[in-house]
């Protein structure tokens, strides 16, 4: 999360002890708020993805498990534009980056599945 938003939010999280993982459709704007979190001594990295994009999205919810464990939390900031329509979850590679619901979508998917299979809803 690179936004106005996310970083907020992400380094709340940081503050409380959580490791945070951002991502961002610019991988440099993930890895400065990455930095912020990391000097309030939290565990953090910062992740290219364009959540528009499901194979994006796969790609960084594995680098994410990998470096810091499983997601217990996710937080989506992206930004969402009411004239986009929230009827086309997804899009093919090469046009910009989507703001509509569909990046929402694909996230809560992917780390939702996660959590399943992790047992983690069993916990909440
Ligand atoms: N700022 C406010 O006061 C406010 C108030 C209420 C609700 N909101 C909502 O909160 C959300 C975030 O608001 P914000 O002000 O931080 O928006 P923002 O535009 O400042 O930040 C959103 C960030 O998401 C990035 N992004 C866009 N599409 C992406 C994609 N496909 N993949 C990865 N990153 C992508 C953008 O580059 C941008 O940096 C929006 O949905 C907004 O409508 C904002």
């Amino acid at each position: 999360m690179g936004g106005t938003i996310g970083p907020v939010i992400c380094s709340t999280f940081a503050r409380e002890g959580a490791a945070v993982a951002v991502a961002h459709v610019a991988p440099d704007r993930a890895s400065a708020t990455a930095a912020r979190c990391a000097t309030r001594g939290a565990r953090a990295i910062g992740i290219g993805v364009d959540v528009s994009l499901a194979g994006d999205v796969a790609k960084a919810l594995d680098e994410v498990t990998a470096q810091l464990g499983p997601v217990d939390v996710l937080v989506n900031a992206h930004g969402i534009s009411p004239i986009v329509s929230s009827c086309k979850p997804t899009r093919t590679s090469g046009s910009a980056p989507s703001r509509s619901h569909g990046g929402t979508m694909l996230t809560c998917r992917a780390v939702g599945n996660q959590m399943v299979s992790a047992g983690s809803a069993a916990r909440s």
